[in-house]
């Protein structure tokens, strides 16, 4: 299936006269791996580099779920202030910044040099670079062998996931677990959120794809979390083999994803139709608006709206601006469509009558924070799973 031509979803411009590199955003599932995956995928350099624009810290929520995480390490599975823990695309903190915090042995591993620059002024170890097999040794004759290795919404970025794997194999102690967790197939597919699909996701994982590289490394999921973060995520416990039990949960899920039919292609068929219907329901509403001269505002510059937009075709035509926290993305504009990207003060100071959530990931957290804002004078357009138009 094909969305066509992308921009990369991150590559915010300043000027609009730059020449934008653009790719086939085409996805598609493999009935041996049972990976959904990228069939061309963009170099990785163009993807992350010295400007990488998206800070995971803008979050509270998400702040709130790596320290979550780090406290988890902590009590369930005993991690002591010498085990050292390896953290992969940990942006400008992720969980090695809560145990870097409690002065734990840790190490965050980044390509991006803004981020990891941020990541290291507040006092975590970092190696600049991709993580694969030779940076896992580099990394293991350095600091010696990890105790846990985390990877938060990263392991779906890397086009070479076997390497990163090897690099696991390679790195663990015999008793380290791997924690890992992305948006989770089942879960786009039923949402029909296409927008998760742009080139940093590179594959969107499932139990069974998981299952088919850990074994690939002598590696085992022994648990599995449902979480509600980036849009619907699993969340994988990952051990060398024959380590630990596998749980009930493992199980569980396994049989669920055997009930949905990941590898026929019907399955994807439908969530190609669901992607058309949901374009549309979203290009009409808006162009009934604009007919009756309302303004709408994109609420969150996020890499999902790339896809949305150049999929949609949707521009300033459609949306007067887009307002994000990220001072990397503010005063330059979207990828592709061209939309203006302006500050959370301006947006303040020039409300909408309408607000299209495109970070609607963290729809909690950002409808508590506009309760008695933005949400007391104008209307949330909402366009996944169905779209609905909220007021107060
Ligand atoms: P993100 O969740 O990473 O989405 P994606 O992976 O699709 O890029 O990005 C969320 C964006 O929304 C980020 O640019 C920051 C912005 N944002 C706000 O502007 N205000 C907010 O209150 C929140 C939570 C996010």
């Amino acid at each position: 299936m094909s969305f066509g031509k992308m921009p990369i979803a991150n590559a915010f411009i300043k000027n609009l006269k730059t020449k934008e590199y653009l790719f086939e955003l085409a996805p598609g599932f493999c009935p041996n791996c049972s990976l959904f995956q990228l069939i061309k995928q963009p170099n990785p350099n163009k993807l992350f580099h010295k400007d990488y624009a998206f800070f995971a810290g803008t979050s509270l929520k998400m702040q709130k779920h790596f320290k979550n995480l780090a406290t988890k390490l902590i009590n369930r599975f005993g991690l002591k202030k010498n085990d050292l823990t390896v953290e992969i695309g940990n942006n400008d903190g992720g969980v090695v910044n809560y145990l870097a915090m409690k002065k734990f042995k840790n190490l965050g591993v980044d390509p991006s040099l803004n981020v990891a620059r941020s990541a290291k002024s507040k006092g975590v170890s970092m190696f600049n670079g991709f993580f694969n097999f030779p940076t896992a040794r580099k990394i293991k004759k350095k600091y010696g062998e990890a105790k846990v290795f985390i990877a938060q919404n990263t392991l779906a970025h890397i086009p070479d996931i076997n390497s990163v794997f090897r690099g696991v194999e390679e790195l663990l102690t015999p008793d380290g677990i791997m924690v890992t967790e992305d948006p989770y197939l089942p879960i786009m597919l039923k949402k029909g959120s296409y927008d998760q699909i742009y080139d940093e996701h590179v594959f969107i994982l499932s139990l069974t794809a998981m299952i088919n590289i850990c074994k690939k490394f002598n590696l085992r999921i022994f648990d599995v979390e449902i979480l509600k973060t980036a849009g619907g995520s699993l969340r994988y416990f990952i051990c060398r083999d024959n380590n630990r039990n596998i749980s009930n949960r493992v199980k569980k899920q396994l049989r669920f994803e055997k009930k949905l039919n990941l590898k026929s292609l019907k399955t994807y068929k439908k969530f190609k139709e669901k992607c058309e219907k949901s374009k549309y329901a979203l290009i009409s509403k808006l162009k009934e608006l604009k007919k009756k001269k309302k303004s709408i505002v994109g609420y969150g510059a996020t890499s999902k709206s790339t896809t949305i937009f150049n999929y949609s075709g949707i521009d300033s035509s459609l949306i007067d601006y887009i307002t994000d926290t990220t001072p990397t993305k503010i005063n330059k504009f979207s990828p592709g469509t061209h939309i203006p990207i302006k500050s959370y003060n301006y947006f303040e100071k020039n409300y909408p009558d309408y607000c299209l959530l495109l970070a609607w990931n963290h729809k909690d957290e950002i409808f508590l924070k506009e309760k008695k804002k933005f949400s007391k004078k104008g209307k949330w357009i909402i366009h996944l799973p169905k779209l609905q138009i909220l007021s107060k």
